[in-house]
């Protein structure tokens, strides 16, 4: 039996594609081999990324100009790889810090030339997005997290770069909700959200952006050279490649992006509205930047928050303690979380605080 996993990543993906992947497991396509033992330079192989790719562009509607990569590394080597591929020649970028996330990729960044904050929330323990950025015109990029995972807070419009590239980590609400491409220089994303298995990362760079590494970055690490070769530079994360791919058919083929979009107002619009309806839940973030994706909540009082994990656990919900920097609980609520998973927790939730509240 499938339970309701609320994991903000590696998360739950859509029943449909992992059993399509089984069906597929052993003989893909008549191939009489499985995906995993598939040569990447093989035509069989060589066509599932082709359409991963194509499928990804049709989503996100992304423009000619752009390159899609197939990286690995995680998001968390673009945070040194942006820098090194972006910043030469200017040495100074400017990033926006409004959670965990986009403070660990300004630190990072710290390495590789002069990192300025231009806007933060931390006053406010990281419960807002700043609208206003105070940008350094000669700045290489600004960089900002679109949905900071764990204190989730996500940006519902994009922000005014003011004339500068602005680069974007949108792990973890890509492919949530419609996206303006053209608006952006770079947009990254690990994969293990609302992409697919962990061990891919996908880059969506705009082409004049591309070919400017500073020296010494390594082959792998380079835009240009990984676009040049397709992303197989060396050998990609072909299964997850081709799960990823699934994965888009999947979105697909529910109507897209407009109606993943619709589907999730809907599901967070549940918690949301539990969590308000009393005093027993809370949620700090600021109402108009709260993250459809990823809902963090408290409950009254923390001692009960074994027993309310203990409880979702026998009901077949999992993965809803908080992260350890916020603590209380977290209900990560991507893509591939049916409304009917939410529901069960908001009755859940109402159970227990008519016994403990
Ligand atoms: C917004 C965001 N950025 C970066 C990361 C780091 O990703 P990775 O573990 O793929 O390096 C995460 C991971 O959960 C994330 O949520």
């Amino acid at each position: 039996m499938r339970i309701f996993n609320f994991s903000a990543g590696p998360a739950a993906l859509p029943e449909e594609v992992l059993s399509r992947a089984a069906d597929e497991m052993l003989d893909w396509h008549g191939s009489g081999m499985c995906v995993m033992e598939m040569s990447h330079r093989g035509k069989e192989f060589i066509s599932i990324a082709a359409e991963a790719e194509k499928d990804l562009r049709e989503l996100l509607a992304v423009p000619s100009n752009y390159r899609v990569l197939f990286l690995q590394g995680g998001a968390t080597l673009q945070f040194a790889q942006i820098p090194m591929n972006l910043m030469a020649g200017k040495g100074k970028a400017d990033y926006v810090v409004t959670g965990e996330w986009s403070k660990k990729a300004a630190k990072e960044a710290q390495a590789y030339g002069d990192i300025h904050v231009a806007a933060s929330s931390e006053d406010k323990a990281f419960t807002y997005a700043p609208m206003d950025w105070d940008l350094r015109p000669e700045a290489a990029y600004v960089h900002y997290c679109s949905n900071e995972t764990i204190g989730g807070v996500e940006y519902h419009v994009i922000p005014d770069a003011k004339g500068l590239i602005l680069v974007a980590d949108a792990s973890s609400h890509i492919l949530s909700r419609a996206l303006d491409v053209s608006r952006f220089g770079l947009i990254y994303a690990g994969a293990q959200k609302n992409i697919g298995p962990a061990g891919l990362t996908i880059v969506i760079v705009r082409d004049d952006l591309v070919g400017k590494a500073a020296r010494g970055t390594p082959s792998v690490m380079d835009y240009k050279q990984q676009a040049l070769a397709d992303s197989m530079l060396n050998t990609p994360a072909t299964y997850a490649i081709y799960v990823a791919g699934l994965v888009f058919k999947w979105i697909k083929a529910q109507g897209g992006l407009a109606e993943m979009e619709r589907r999730n107002v809907a599901k967070a619009k549940l918690l949301y509205d539990l969590i308000d309806a009393g005093s027993f839940y809370r949620n700090p973030v600021a109402r108009a930047d709260r993250s459809r994706m990823n809902v963090p909540f408290t409950l009254a009082d923390a001692k009960l928050d074994d027993a309310f994990l203990k409880g979702a656990d026998s009901r077949g919900m999992v993965q809803l303690k908080g992260h350890r920097s916020v603590g209380g609980m977290r209900a990560s609520i991507y893509n591939a979380m049916p409304v009917e998973g939410v529901r069960a927790l908001v009755d859940y939730m109402k159970e227990f605080e008519k016994q403990h509240g």
